[in-house]
């Protein structure tokens, strides 16, 4: 399983304001780069707290993009995956419509019925781990459903659960000329932080773009220090 991070940021590192509303940081060219990225994968993941806030479609938007992926043998679109214990996804978010698969991450602790109704909505529902989703397992029972590759788009916590997992091989940040600020702004990776064994990457690749600038890397095999 390849699990790849793109993020769009301003200069000190925040991806939204401290409203934690959906927020557009990023210019066209930009948008463009993530929807050829997004043609690359199986599957787009997002923490349900992207879902509530942002509300996205996580669809591609070039039907060229469309074409060449079926062309490929693949759906038009990636899969969306919702990391959501309880199932809190509205029944009314974009990431319902039935223009691709939608998987739920689910714990334990989500309600029975929640999880029949979001069956019936249509979704794939997985439920692995006792109180939060246990994402290891969940990507393991992903592999099985044909997922063998996920872009993640956010957002601070679920980046952290991965960084903290080591999950993450490859990481693009659109790094926006814009300061937002706020101590409670939610950032790249929020979590608890790390104090040790911070997740390092090697710099790949550095492209101007729009405005601002995208930074790739990729992980550092081996221990963290
Ligand atoms: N600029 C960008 O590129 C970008 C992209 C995406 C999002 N955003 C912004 O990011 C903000 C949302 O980010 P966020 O950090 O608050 O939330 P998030 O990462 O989108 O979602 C986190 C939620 O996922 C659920 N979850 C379940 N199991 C988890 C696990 N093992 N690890 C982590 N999360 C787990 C938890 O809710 P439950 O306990 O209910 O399951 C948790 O509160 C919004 O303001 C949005 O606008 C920005």
């Amino acid at each position: 399983m390849r699990i790849s991070v793109n993020v769009a940021m301003s200069i000190d590192g925040k991806i939204a304001s401290t409203l934690r509303e959906q927020l557009v940081i990023s210019g066209p060219s930009d948008f463009d780069r993530v929807d050829s990225l997004r043609a690359q994968y199986d599957a787009i993941m997002v923490g349900v707290q992207t879902i509530l806030a942002d509300d996205p479609k996580l669809l591609i938007r070039s039907e060229d993009l469309n074409s060449d992926r079926i062309g490929r043998g693949m759906s038009a679109h990636p899969a969306r995956i919702v990391v959501d214990s309880l199932g809190r996804t509205p029944n009314s978010a974009q990431v319902m419509g039935d223009d691709a698969r939608t998987f739920i991450l689910l714990s334990e602790i989500a309600e029975k019925e929640r999880i029949q109704e979001l069956k019936e909505l249509g979704a794939t529902t997985i439920v692995s781990g006792e109180e939060r989703v246990d994402i290891e397992s969940a990507i393991k029972l992903l592999k099985d459903e044909g997922i063998e590759n996920i872009l993640v788009e956010g957002g601070g916590e679920l980046i952290f659960t991965l960084m903290n997992r080591n999950l993450v091989d490859l990481l693009t940040v659109y790094i926006a000329p814009m300061i937002i600020g706020g101590e409670n702004a939610p950032t790249l990776a929020d979590g608890e932080g790390f104090v040790d064994k911070f997740p390092r990457f090697t710099l790949t690749q550095v492209q101007k773009i729009d405005d601002g600038v995208v930074l790739f890397f990729k992980k550092i095999i081996g221990d963290r220090s």
